[in-house]
């Protein structure tokens, strides 16, 4: 077995976070006996500074050929002036759309020893294993026309939220096959009181369900009531099919419940196999650069890369193990060290992951 890795740290913690992931990922491929070809490449703010674009070509074309790219982060205060084309955001959203990565999965598995991390009662996320799959190729992110205009002598913002019904479809299809291999739940979310769009997309998930995946159970929500249910009761949900904007938001509700952003991991595949793996925390510029990021959400998205690409599930689990031991352990960074008075750094934690392996 062998694979290409095109290995993108981006900004703030990303550069912190992404070297300690490819040592796990190094060691648990070659214990495995898969042979794992690593390019780097740059990407987001510091591809702008070298480069003047947030996306370079030669970026672009080594993930294309690229079976996993591994994602650090993108962004930071130093291109926030810049105009929204410009912005370094703008080249994560291009790789997306490049590479036709329309499924997002952000699971939020809340490891036991973290109860106490987690800002809801522990009786309330213990055992928490939630999957939000949010469309990431389309909707208000992507749609046209989008801008700001003139209109009797003032100024309009405005956005497009579009879904053609094979962009619904294809999602909805991957949200049951997730579905089939958990707890067989499925709920939607939309705002289908208020906006087209999303009664459409209502409709369509319903018709996938009711042609295809009838055994799967299906329900719907409003994302306000989502958000609430989220922190109300998360443990009724099994697998969160969403949109690009709505899937934004609930994802980082979802990732609290977890103790922490830094342990949210996450997989865009597209229709081939191939991913984009990045940890949901991004650059963090408030810590970015003191040794305090917590590597584990790259870590174990390096996991989901075994997992969903590279076809070596056992690596997956292997890494997943580690992770739950060093936790066990009370190995903690500072996001989740809750009243623990000792934390390690990045690269600590990292050596702790390396050991536990
Ligand atoms: C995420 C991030 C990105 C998004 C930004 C950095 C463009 O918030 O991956 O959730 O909005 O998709
Ligand atoms: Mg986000």
């Amino acid at each position: 077995m062998s694979g290409k890795v095109l290995v993108l740290p981006g900004d703030g913690i990303g550069v912190e976070v992404v070297p300690v992931a490819v040592k796990v990922m190094r060691k648990v491929a070659n214990d495995a006996g898969i042979k794992l070809d690593f390019d780097e490449g740059l990407v987001g703010g510091v591809a702008i500074d070298q480069h003047g674009t947030s996306l370079p070509d030669i970026t672009l074309n080594s993930a294309k050929t690229a079976d996993v790219v591994l994602f650090g982060g993108v962004g930071g205060p130093k291109w926030d002036h810049l105009p929204m084309a410009e912005r370094p955001e703008r080249g994560l959203l291009r790789l997306r759309a490049e590479l036709g990565l329309f499924a997002n999965l952000r699971p939020a598995i809340l490891f036991a020893p973290l109860a106490a991390a987690s800002s809801l009662k522990p009786e309330l996320v213990a055992d928490l294993d939630v999957l939000i799959l949010r469309e990431l190729t389309g909707g208000i992110y992507f749609g046209e026309p989008r801008g700001v205009r003139e209109e009797n002598g003032e100024k309009v913002g405005f956005n497009t939220d579009i879904y053609r019904e094979h962009e619904i479809v294809r999602i909805a299809r991957v949200a049951f096959q997730l579905a089939e291999k958990r707890g067989r739940r499925v709920c939607s979310v939309d705002k289908a009181n208020v906006l087209e769009v999303t009664q459409f997309w209502r409709d369509v998930v319903t018709r996938i369900h009711q042609t295809e995946f009838p055994h799967i159970e299906l329900s719907h929500l409003y994302v306000d009531n989502a958000g609430m249910q989220l922190v109300r009761a998360p443990k009724q949900f099994d697998v969160i099919v969403t949109g690009n904007m709505f899937g934004d938001i609930l994802s980082d509700i979802a990732a609290m419940l977890t103790g922490s952003l830094g342990m949210l991991p996450s997989a865009s595949l597209g229709s081939t196999g191939k991913g984009l793996y990045e940890p949901v925390h991004g650059t963090a510029p408030d810590i970015a650069g003191r040794n305090f990021a917590n590597p584990l959400a790259t870590i174990l998205s390096v996991a989901m890369a075994f997992r969903y690409t590279l076809n070596a599930g056992a690596c997956a689990d292997r890494i997943e193990k580690a992770v739950a031991r060093v936790l066990a352990d009370g190995v903690r960074t500072r996001d989740i060290a809750g009243d623990l008075t000792s934390v390690v750094g990045t690269v600590e934690m990292g050596e702790a992951v390396m050991a536990a392996l």
